[in-house]
């Protein structure tokens, strides 16, 4: 098995890279990134030197160099994560979105489709035993406002910012790719990650990181918008499952069924560091700052995993506040990757986001 996962050295590419590196000895792995702002290979220093591990450094949007990797490598499958992340960003820059996400998909696609009909027998059967797995979000479903709603597999595709529209667009091309062509496709929705190696640009990194440096924690609107946490080692336990057991042609939601108001993990979060720096308890509390809110922010994100949990039995491993609490460990002890990580280009970003918020 040779196996391309794009995005690799993101956030949650660099922990789905690791698993498979450690657990399949008999694949190769071909890590493809850009190294944009996001990608880091410090994620991966430690199975960097594995000998079934390659990093290749390339970008999603230049078709030709995708058509050259294809006709280098013949990948039997394909996991795809990267894509330009942050809904922030996608406020004040939607076109890198679209190239990224919604052109580098087709061109991943085409590139996908062509190298395994040159290389395969004729008609459909070119695709035996090959699988292009596409990674999305569950805010391509939109805002939930009922209480009793949950994100079904079958929930209308409603995106509503310029992140989720050019998610929901990539996703579109992936099906559509699948009906047309009959390529084997498999896509998955999973909702909010959290855990190590998480760029400091997003909430629980950005609010532990404040923390730490003493610096206003800033709260959207009244802290009130709802998310689904999921740690993303149990994203990456979720993705091989997909991968290895999901039914061509269907789609995953996955989720812990783990919903929480901004504010109230704020407020987790302080006490959690409170303790872990032996501050007086409510010290940090003090940084709490309600700032104007994310233009167009969604309500509420939760999703129903029934489907993923009763056909392929995958389960997460963790609780919220054990993967909270290992997650505020690994930034400790990891300053390091912090402090490279804020430095530079990071500043800049956060006055630009934040300075007159
Ligand atoms: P991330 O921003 O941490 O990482 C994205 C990676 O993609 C980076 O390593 C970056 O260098 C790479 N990349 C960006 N543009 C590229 C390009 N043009 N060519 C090649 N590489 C490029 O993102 P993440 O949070 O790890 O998310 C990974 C995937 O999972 C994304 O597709 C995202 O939509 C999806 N997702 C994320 C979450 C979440 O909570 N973070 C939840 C559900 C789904
Ligand atoms: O639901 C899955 C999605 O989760 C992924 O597809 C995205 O890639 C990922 O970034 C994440 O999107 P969110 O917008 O939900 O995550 P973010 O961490 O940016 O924000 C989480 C919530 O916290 C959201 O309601 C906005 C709020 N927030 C965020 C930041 C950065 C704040 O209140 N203050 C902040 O400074």
């Amino acid at each position: 098995m040779k196996l391309l996962i794009t995005g690799g050295a993101g956030f949650i590419g660099s922990h789905v890279v690791r698993l498979f590196v450690t657990k399949y000895p008999e694949y190769q792995i071909y890590n493809l990134d850009k190294l944009t702002y996001a990608g880091n290979l410090a994620n991966l220093s430690d199975i960097e030197n594995a000998p079934n591990y390659t990093f290749i450094k390339g970008d999603i949007t230049d078709a030709k160099f995708l058509e050259d990797m294809f006709a280098e490598i013949p990948f039997d499958g394909v996991i795809h994560l990267a894509a330009e992340s942050h809904v922030d960003r996608s406020i004040t820059d939607p076109m890198s979105f679209v190239m990224t996400n919604v052109v580098g998909t087709v061109n991943l696609l085409n590139a996908a489709k062509n190298s395994w009909q040159a290389n395969g027998a004729g008609g459909t059967s070119a695709f035996d035993g090959k699988r292009f797995y596409h990674v999305s979000t569950d805010e391509v479903y939109g805002s939930l406002h009922n209480p009793d709603e949950f994100f079904l597999e079958t929930t209308p595709y409603d995106p509503q910012s310029p992140y989720s529209a050019s998610k929901a667009a990539s996703d579109h091309f992936v099906r559509a790719y699948g009906n047309t062509y009959k390529m084997p496709v498999v896509l998955s929705n999973c909702s909010n990650n959290y855990g190590p190696n998480h760029f400091p640009e997003k909430l629980i990194p950005l609010m532990i990181h404040n923390i730490q440096t003493n610096k206003p924690l800033p709260v959207y609107g009244k802290g009130e918008n709802v998310r689904d946490w999921l740690f993303v080692v149990d994203h990456a336990r979720a993705i091989d499952t997909v991968f290895h057991k999901g039914v061509l042609g269907e789609t995953y939601n996955i989720g812990g069924f783990n919903e929480w108001k901004n504010i109230d993990i704020v407020h987790l979060l302080c006490a959690t560091m409170d303790r872990k720096l032996g501050r007086p308890e409510g010290t940090s509390a003090k940084l709490i700052t309600y700032v104007t809110d994310r233009a167009g922010h969604d309500l509420r994100y939760a999703i129903d995993a029934n489907k993923i949990m009763n056909e392929l039995g995958w389960q997460p491993s963790l609780q919220f506040e054990e993967g909270l609490e290992k997650t505020v460990d690994w930034f400790l002890a990891n300053q390091e990757w912090l402090d490279n990580v804020t430095s530079g280009a990071y500043q800049t970003y956060y006055q630009g986001m934040y300075a007159n918020r």
